[in-house]
């Protein structure tokens, strides 16, 4: 991934938070974090294993320093290089393990809680499913995952694509084919993006329905946040136990 790639794709994130947090510099964190912590405090502190899945930066390992032991995995060395400065500076080095490689690949011990935040929405279904095939295997019995990631409160899932336009950010509603092909593109190259283009999949109950409950997990709880002007929750946190 080129530098100048990497920086086009972390500027429109940035870009695309701050538009959210208009008026309100920490809406987005607040709400995030309350709901992360409500998860996190249930295993934190017992001697539990946590799996960051796709960490990017480490910027949620805050809320895991009551685990006993953290292994962040991310297919971009960037990202992993930047959450293992993050891990220092918390002084939570020595329990981290940092795993380059891809989720579709993942070949971890088990672990009793999977946080798997704000990439779902990035990958294709046929990814999405591989992975959770992997979350299965991976997550012991009883074990949480702890999903972030964007709603869809239609019945369908919803994919859009986003880029800048000079200083403006446009944002366009596509198919679930150019999704797919852009996602590809992405994944293929570590999470860059030559076009600069972002694509976002807005997920449908029916779509976790099938990811959760296919791979033998329960929704414990499954609360959306982020309302945006017109009333439509923007993001979603969702709770499942591996039941089988
Ligand atoms: C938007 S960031 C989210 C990072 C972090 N989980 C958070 O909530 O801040 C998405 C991350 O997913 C990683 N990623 C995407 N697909 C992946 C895959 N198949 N395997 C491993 N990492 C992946 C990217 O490298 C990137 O760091």
């Amino acid at each position: 991934m080129t530098v100048e790639n990497e920086h086009s794709f972390n500027l429109l994130t940035q870009k695309v938070i701050a538009e959210y947090n208009k008026g309100n510099q920490d809406a987005w964190g607040n709400e995030e974090q309350g709901l992360l912590e409500q998860a996190i405090t249930r295993f934190s502190g017992k001697k539990c294993s946590i799996l960051d899945a796709a960490c990017g930066d480490g910027r949620l390992f805050k809320y895991q320093t009551g685990f006993a032991k953290i292994t962040a995995v991310d297919f971009n060395e960037t990202m992993l290089e930047r959450a293992r400065e993050i891990a220092r500076q918390l002084e939570i080095l020595d329990k981290v393990d940092f795993v380059n490689q891809s989720l579709k690949e993942l070949s971890i011990p088990q672990v009793d809680v999977i946080l798997a935040s704000h990439f779902l929405q990035h990958m294709t279904r046929k990814d999405a499913r591989i992975i959770f095939q992997k979350f299965k295997e991976t997550l012991k019995i009883g074990g949480l995952i702890i999903i972030l990631t964007v709603f869809s409160p239609h019945k369908t899932d919803r994919y859009k694509k986003s880029y800048f336009d000079g200083e403006n950010r446009i944002e366009k509603d596509i198919t679930e084919e150019e999704f797919n092909l852009i996602a590809e593109a992405i994944s293929a190259n570590k999470f860059s993006s030559d076009a600069a283009e972002k694509p976002t999949m807005s997920i449908s109950l029916g779509t976790f329905s099938e990811l959760l409950y296919d791979n033998g997990f329960r929704i414990l709880q499954f609360e959306t946040f982020h309302v945006m002007k017109n009333g439509e929750a923007k993001d979603v946190c969702v709770l499942a136990e591996r039941i089988e």
